[in-house]
């Protein structure tokens, strides 16, 4: 097993419906320990490049939108496998595809507004860490 970082976002959605807390615990509960977290609004600039990965895909012009539609929690989390335990836990991306008991299938409203972004991959999860977070704003816990 191998102590891993990796981005959580709770998305508008989320902090709209006031469910940043349940979020968390069920991170926490999963073993996953907050190391990093600040609410920000994403400017356009931020979105787009944070999600410069899916610039030709159909839907990023609305996704730049919705991510930039309110307040969002960035967090870093860490733990055994946390890449894998926060995917886990978030269930797929598609509420409608993601299995009962999952953040997803349990609190998102759709693939759009699916109310949490995870990295999908230790080496994405050191960029999007960057992204959002200076090394003296990471406190280690573990
Ligand atoms: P996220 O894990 O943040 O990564 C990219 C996001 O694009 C994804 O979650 C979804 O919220 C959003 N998205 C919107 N439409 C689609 C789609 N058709 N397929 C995949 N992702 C989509």
């Amino acid at each position: 097993m191998a102590l891993e970082r990796t981005l959580s976002i709770v998305k508008p959605d989320g902090v709209t419906r006031n469910l940043i807390g349940e979020v968390v615990r069920r991170l926490e509960r999963a073993g996953l320990k907050v190391v990093g977290s600040r609410m920000i609004r994403l400017s356009k600039g931020d979105a787009e490049g944070f999600y410069a990965v899916h610039r030709e895909r159909p839907f990023f012009n609305d996704l730049v939108r919705y991510m930039t539609s309110g307040p969002v929690v960035v967090q870093v989390l860490e733990g055994e496998n946390a890449v894998a335990k926060n995917r886990e836990v978030m269930g797929a991306t598609d509420p409608k595809k993601a299995a009962p008991g999952t953040i997803r299938a349990d609190l998102a409203e759709s693939i759009e507004a699916n109310t949490v972004h995870g990295s999908d991959s230790v080496d994405n999860a050191k960029v999007e860490i960057d992204y959002f977070f200076k090394a003296a704003d990471i406190c280690p816990r573990s």
